[in-house]
């Protein structure tokens, strides 16, 4: 039989990442594509005992749930919000497939085909599969170290009447840039004028290297009813991937529509999980294990920063992060960083290349680098073999 693909599903470009990743199975390849957490920072023996109370509450716990997901692990997850001023009550909240199903069902519920999004230049990849999926036109606006150029923002709002703004305001991906005061105060107003509702996604506000706050765009709201952002996060970066439990927060009547298109998808995300988490946050220091991450990773960050910057590169640069899982660098002008990958991974070692980051119109002279995976020789090992395929790059170019 023929199969037709759906427009939408012809035009999703395959993760690089994703594709990256097969190849990095099973042989000496150093990654630093995903983006990873450190698997011996998996607090096991917790989820471990987590799981252990779950299944001594009785066989009730391995029933079906409610679509919103399990009540007392939103109120946990209410308290945890309120202590970062961000004030809702259960109904303002859904708990998702990890934030990566949040982000899908407000762009399910907030927009038609057809409608433009406004995201940050670059944004998140698997963001922007999100949008052509849902048959979005992504408009980029151009951004700095402060984050979103207002101006530019503002110029694109007035030409394509965007239906949503989609940011990661702290510790981006790719770019681990953070949002300034003053730019997430601009956005806000200039979203609010413009009746455009915001998706702050916050995976990684947790893991900063400094004791600097930085408010996200819904504290700085202060309301959910009625209000222009939806705030989303998850426990991937936390706790573990693998338990798939994110979630978003926002006004009421939205997040219950969002909970009417996620019956349609899933019925509701694993409640097993979610039980492990409640048990987990009743019963385990979940701070003080953030605040162990961190630190580890600041460390793990630092060190490839060092060795990046002994290497001395020419026309190579990049911002030193102040939280979060990746290095954007910058390359020499002219060099395509996915013809740098192929090499790269001639040399074991693997990275993505700025372009995925693009919707239209990418930087090729760019990639991420992701810190967190890899320690001390390996990550020393894969920083040489970085250089060297640079090298032979520009010897050839
Ligand atoms: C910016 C951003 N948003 C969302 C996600 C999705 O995370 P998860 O679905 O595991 O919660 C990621 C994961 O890497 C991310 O980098």
């Amino acid at each position: 039989m023929e199969y037709r693909f759906s427009s939408r599903v012809s035009q999703l470009q395959s993760s690089a990442v994703r594709d990256i990743l097969k190849l990095t199975q099973g042989n000496d390849l150093i990654s630093f594509a995903g983006g990873l957490p450190a698997e011996e920072l998996f607090p096991v023996q917790a989820v471990r005992e987590a799981a252990d109370r779950v299944f001594a509450g009785g066989p009730g716990a391995l029933q079906y749930g409610v679509t919103e997901g399990y009540m007392p692990l939103r109120e946990q997850l209410c308290e945890r919000m309120a202590a970062k001023k961000m004030t809702v009550n259960p109904n303002q909240m859904i708990l998702t497939t990890g934030s990566q199903q949040a982000i899908d069902l407000l762009v399910g519920v907030l927009t038609e085909p057809g409608d433009a999004i406004l995201v940050e230049k670059p944004t998140y990849l698997a963001g922007l599969q999100v949008f052509a999926m849902r048959g979005l036109k992504v408009i980029a606006a151009e951004s700095d170290e402060h984050g979103i150029i207002p101006e530019d923002a503002e110029r694109l709002i007035r030409e394509h009447r965007p239906k949503l703004l989609y940011a990661v305001p702290t510790f981006g991906n790719p770019t681990g840039r953070v949002w300034s005061l003053e730019r997430r105060r601009k956005l806000l107003e200039l979203c609010k004028q413009n009746h455009i509702p915001i998706i702050e996604d916050d995976p990684y506000g947790d893991i900063k290297f400094d004791d600097q706050e930085y408010p996200s765009l819904f504290s700085l709201e202060e309301r959910a009813e009625k209000g222009a952002v939806f705030y989303t996060s998850t426990f991937s970066k936390t706790v573990a991937p693998a338990l798939r439990t994110g979630w978003a927060i926002g006004d009421s009547s939205v997040i219950a529509m969002a909970a009417k298109a996620k019956q349609a998808a899933d019925i509701h995300s694993s409640t097993m999980d979610q039980q492990i988490l409640s048990q987990l946050l009743r019963h385990f220091d979940l701070d003080a294990h953030i605040r162990l991450i961190a630190k580890s990773y600041g460390e793990r960050m630092n060190e490839m920063h060092t060795l990046l910057t002994k290497q001395k590169l020419q026309d190579v640069t990049w911002a030193k992060p102040k939280g979060g899982m990746f290095l954007w660098l910058e390359l020499p002008e002219g060099l395509d960083s996915e013809a740098l990958l192929r090499g790269a991974v001639r040399n074991g070692v693997a990275f993505v290349p700025g372009s995925s980051f693009y919707a239209s119109n990418p930087q090729r002279n760019t990639a991420r680098l992701n810190y967190t995976f890899n320690t001390g020789a390996r990550t020393q090992l894969g920083i040489e073999r970085f250089v060297e395929a640079i090298g032979e790059f520009t010897a050839r170019s």
